[in-house]
């Protein structure tokens, strides 16, 4: 069992069923062992993670923030979107690539390993009625918090001929899943900024190609993307100029993760700001002023 305490902090969570935004509710710093890690590929990792709490809580979009070394350095948690859950065994994955000191500790953790984790964190995606159609836009590592995004939908009923998912990575190793892609019956399109697999090219391009020569009905499109800035940046522009709605996943670094030190804001058009952490990670990209992260 899970050794648990819980923090009383502001934190608005789940807009699924729209709450106020300065919900009060106990945020949970979690003793979690580490069941399995699998080597997707180089640097790339699956940790998979033993929490009844964690797997009957999370929604498509949250995201756990783990304390990653014993020694206090690094000093600061590392935060990882959900990237997938099993109610029935207790369990949730993370998936991450090892990109500096704190992911290559991470990395290092060995099944039987004791994580001290605060989760589940922040707002999640809102799902769109079923007679939209659905267009999921994934680069790199951003296929973690949309994986669970799409496995979700699935479970609850949408149908897989009206998703589309358009996942872009550096080259075709990178391009996780393509066999559970394929069975879901999903229309995959892929890109890979070598050319190995799919399109040369970024994936936004192969999006908005799909979107104008595929004829569809913008005001019908539910777009969900997590990605790199700059693709974001671009997923947000064109939600603009084709009015489409699009929800992004954003990624930063955090240093409190719970809406305490102002660290993680992003600029909104509006000219007022919003924390990653307590106020996303998942924001309208129509309201981002991406100008001002760039
Ligand atoms: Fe402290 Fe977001 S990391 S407010």
């Amino acid at each position: 069992m899970n050794n648990q305490r819980t923090i009383t902090l502001i934190q608005p969570n789940n807009r699924d069923s729209e709450p106020p935004l300065a919900n009060r509710y106990m945020l949970s710093q979690l003793s979690i062992p580490v069941l399995s890690k699998n080597i997707l590929q180089e640097k790339i990792f699956r940790l998979t993670l033993s929490s009844a709490y964690i797997s009957q809580r999370a929604k498509p979009g949250n995201f756990v923030h783990i304390r990653v070394g014993s020694t206090g350095n690094p000093l600061l948690r590392r935060p990882f979107s959900i990237h997938s859950v099993d109610i029935s065994k207790s369990r949730f994955d993370i998936l991450f690539r090892v990109v500096g000191k704190g992911t290559e500790l991470l990395s290092q953790a060995n099944p039987g390993e004791v994580l001290d984790i605060l989760g589940p964190i922040g707002n999640s995606f809102i799902l769109p009625p079923k007679s939209k159609e659905v267009m999921l836009v994934a680069g790199g590592m951003g296929i973690a918090p949309l994986w669970f995004l799409f496995t979700h939908m699935l479970a609850k009923g949408f149908d897989p001929s009206r998703i589309t998912f358009l996942f872009g990575a550096k080259n075709k190793r990178e391009l996780l899943y393509l066999e559970k892609f394929k069975k879901s019956k999903v229309k995959l399109l892929v890109t890979t900024d070598d050319g190995s697999l799919g399109s040369k090219g970024l994936v936004t391009e192969a999006f908005l190609k799909d979107i104008i020569g595929g004829n569809r009905d913008h005001q019908n499109l539910a777009v969900y993307s997590c990605g790199p800035e700059m693709m974001l940046a671009r997923m947000s522009d064109l939600a603009k100029e084709y009015g489409f709605s699009c929800q992004v996943s954003l990624e930063t670094n955090m240093a409190c993760g719970v809406g305490a030190c102002w660290g993680c804001v992003v600029k909104l058009s509006d000219g007022t700001y919003q924390r990653v952490c307590a106020d996303g990670p998942v924001f309208d990209a129509q309201k981002i002023n991406f100008s001002k992260i760039a």
